[in-house]
């Protein structure tokens, strides 16, 4: 009787195909007879952290075929899909390189688990690094978010940061202490000129002038949202970032978040018929003294979270809208604790609803004509989602997570891509619905403003 098989089965990415990789496939090749690689999807290696992969999957199959060493190639899309793979296909042997030790262990149940010696001295990081000249970048403001962002950037090649800006002394002082970052206090021009881009994150009322002179200085520019407070400072800002042929982003960071790019999707592609209604809410309970919770001028609900809760309404109704209404319901020195956004559209209606200060259930509602999508709190750091229908007991699930706990590498791999050129269309958060937000912040600051003459 033939003697059966013996089948072995390992995945990667294989991004600029290397050495390591050679020795790995022909290592777990000699382990059996019939060798099966599983080659990740760009979209899984995204929400497993891996951010910036060079080749496309075409290429990367390919070069995994040019071995001889594969009988067969699958392709790898979803978590808990080693399981299944090793089921169906009767594997024996599940192997991966010895950087994995102890990771896969749990597979033990199922076939045989080996873990190769890595080839040393050699990862598609590293060269996916040595291909792009690293981008210097610079913190302006080095507040609370700072902190979280500079943790973030090291999960995404090709940035380093290298120095932040702060003209409040102490806490430039205490961010070039505990995170030894060299920090400036003034000559903000020299700090510009030892960076090739920056990142804005300095309390709202400056972030302008900064993304201004940061432009002005051939500089690409990260801004936190948001970005201004007018649609024609908004406008001027894309437009000096166009003409001086660098990139400038709003953070948004909803916007580039996996799972948030898949609720657009099921949302545009008929599950739930046509939308008529969308529902975004945001609030949350700050710490008494923080700024959005105090400033009147300029923080407060609309200002902190507005942009969140317009995001999905603007990117699936789009920036013309014919009417929009702002509410709010203001607290000490006519600061808004609570403002709801209502829009008005041709075919549907909105309403986003931003609180400091107020609690209430932030979900994000899309309705339409056979069914809903419903993502629950936080929907804005979007893992998951359910479509709903008529039928109670009909539920479809979705899950996209993402790495990381608050997003921001996404948003920061996104910014990259864009100063790199490798980035593609600029579908997530368009210029053109960036300053659609500018404009409806205006609409509130102007609101605001005129309430806020009956305080002073
Ligand atoms: N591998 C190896 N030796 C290396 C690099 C990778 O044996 N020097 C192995 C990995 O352990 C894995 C397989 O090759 O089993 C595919 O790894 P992949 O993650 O695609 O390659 P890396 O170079 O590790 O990629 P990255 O730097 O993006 O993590």
């Amino acid at each position: 009787m033939a003697r059966k098989k013996k089948k072995v089965i390992t995945y990667g990415s294989f991004d600029l195909f290397h050495e390591g990789h050679y020795q790995l496939l022909k290592r777990a090749k000699d382990l059996g007879d019939y060798l099966i690689v599983g080659v990740t999807t760009e979209h899984y290696d995204r929400l497993r952290g891996k951010l910036n992969l060079v080749d496309s999957i075409r290429t990367r199959m390919d070069n995994v075929w040019n071995t001889g060493f594969a009988d067969e190639i699958i392709v790898e899309d979803h978590e808990g899909q080693k399981v299944e793979d090793i089921q169906h296909y009767g594997i024996d042997i599940f192997t991966l390189g010895s950087d994995w030790v102890g990771r896969f262990d749990y597979l033990k149940q199922y076939c045989e688990v080996v873990y190769l010696p890595r080839t040393v001295g050699i990862s598609s990081s590293e060269l996916r690094d040595a291909r792009q000249k690293i981008v210097r970048l610079g913190i302006i403001g080095t507040g609370r978010i700072a902190p979280r962002f500079l943790k973030e950037t090291s999960y995404v090649s090709g940035i380093e940061v290298t120095s932040a800006y702060n003209p409040e002394r102490d806490s430039a002082e205490a961010f070039e202490k505990e995170y030894q970052v060299k920090t400036w206090t003034d000559g903000f021009d020299r700090f510009l000129s030892e960076t090739d881009a920056v990142y804005v994150a300095s309390p709202n009322e400056t972030h302008s002038e900064y993304v201004r002179k940061a432009l002005n200085a051939g500089k690409h520019v990260l801004c936190e949202k948001p970005m201004t407070f007018t649609y024609s400072e908004a406008m001027e800002l894309y437009d000096l970032a166009s003409n001086k042929g660098v990139t400038l982003m709003e953070g948004i960071r909803t916007a580039y978040l996996p799972g948030f790019q898949q609720l657009l999707s099921v949302a545009k592609d008929g599950t739930i018929g046509k939308i008529c209604d969308i529902d975004a809410c945001f609030t949350r309970i700050g710490s008494p003294g923080s700024r959005e919770m105090t400033d009147a001028r300029y923080s407060g609900a609309f200002l902190e979270y507005g942009s969140y809760t317009m995001l999905p309404i603007i990117k699936l109704f789009g920036k013309e809208y014919e009417e929009v209404q702002i509410e709010s319901v203001y607290g000490k020195d006519g600061i808004d604790i609570l403002t709801k956004v209502q829009f008005r559209y041709k075919d549907g209606m909105a309403t986003a609803k931003a609180g400091a200060g107020v609690k209430s259930e932030g979900e994000l509602i899309v309705s339409g004509t056979k069914g809903y999508i419903i993502a629950k709190s936080p929907w804005w750091l979007t893992r998951s989602f359910d479509v709903r229908y008529e039928d109670p007991n009909i539920v479809e699930h979705h899950e996209a997570n993402f790495s990381g706990e608050d997003g921001l590498r996404y948003e920061i791999a996104e910014f990259m891509s864009k100063v790199n050129g490798t980035g593609g269309n600029d579908y997530k958060l368009t210029a053109g619905e960036s300053i659609a937000m500018a404009d409806v912040v205006e609409k509130f600051m102007i609101k605001r403003r005129d309430l806020r003459r009956t305080f002073d």
